[in-house]
């Protein structure tokens, strides 16, 4: 039986209705005080972490693939605390949580010197909050605002 106008009507404002309230509720990268691009870490730290990559990261990845567009879209513009939960939470992945806060803390650091961000004289934070006030930025230009993962 072929559906009414009626019908149809009803069940275009019916749908309609769904999408309208996802519009409007999408939200930006909350504000941060710092920025990786102010020396967020140390040399000494970022050897750490390089240490760490070597020994439980790059049976599975190449330092390359943290680096580049596709990795920067999901991670730049948002506080680095964002990576560094993600790290603690699903990796390494055949052993998530399995290494101390401080080295999730060290290998990120030597993930922002593959990226080319600059060392200070202060090593990265190794606890969330602290983390939250860093802002992923690239070296170069500052990005656009990505999208929500
Ligand atoms: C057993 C293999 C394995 C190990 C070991 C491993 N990873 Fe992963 N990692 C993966 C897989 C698979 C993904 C993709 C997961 C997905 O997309 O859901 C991934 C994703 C990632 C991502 C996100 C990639 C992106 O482009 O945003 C990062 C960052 C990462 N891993 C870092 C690490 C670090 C740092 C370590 C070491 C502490 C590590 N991984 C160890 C398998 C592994």
């Amino acid at each position: 039986m072929p559906i009414s106008r009626t019908a149809a009507a009803a069940l275009c404002a019916a749908a309609c209705l769904i999408v309208v309230p996802q519009r409007g509720s999408a939200q930006g990268p909350p504000p941060t005080s710092k920025s990786t691009r102010d020396g967020v870490y140390t040399a000494a730290q970022a050897a750490r972490g390089k240490e760490v990559y070597a020994g439980f990261c790059q049976a599975c990845h190449t330092p390359a693939s943290h680096t580049g567009s596709v990795f920067t879209s999901k991670w730049v513009g948002w506080p680095i605390s964002e990576l560094f939960s993600y790290l603690r939470n699903e990796m390494p992945q055949s052993d998530p949580g399995s290494l101390s806060a401080a080295e999730y803390a060290d290998v990120l650091t030597y993930i922002l010197q593959l990226n080319g961000l600059p060392k200070g004289t202060e090593e990265l934070p190794r606890d969330v909050k602290a983390l939250k006030e860093i802002r992923f930025d690239t070296a170069a230009a500052r990005p656009r605002r990505p999208e929500r993962r």
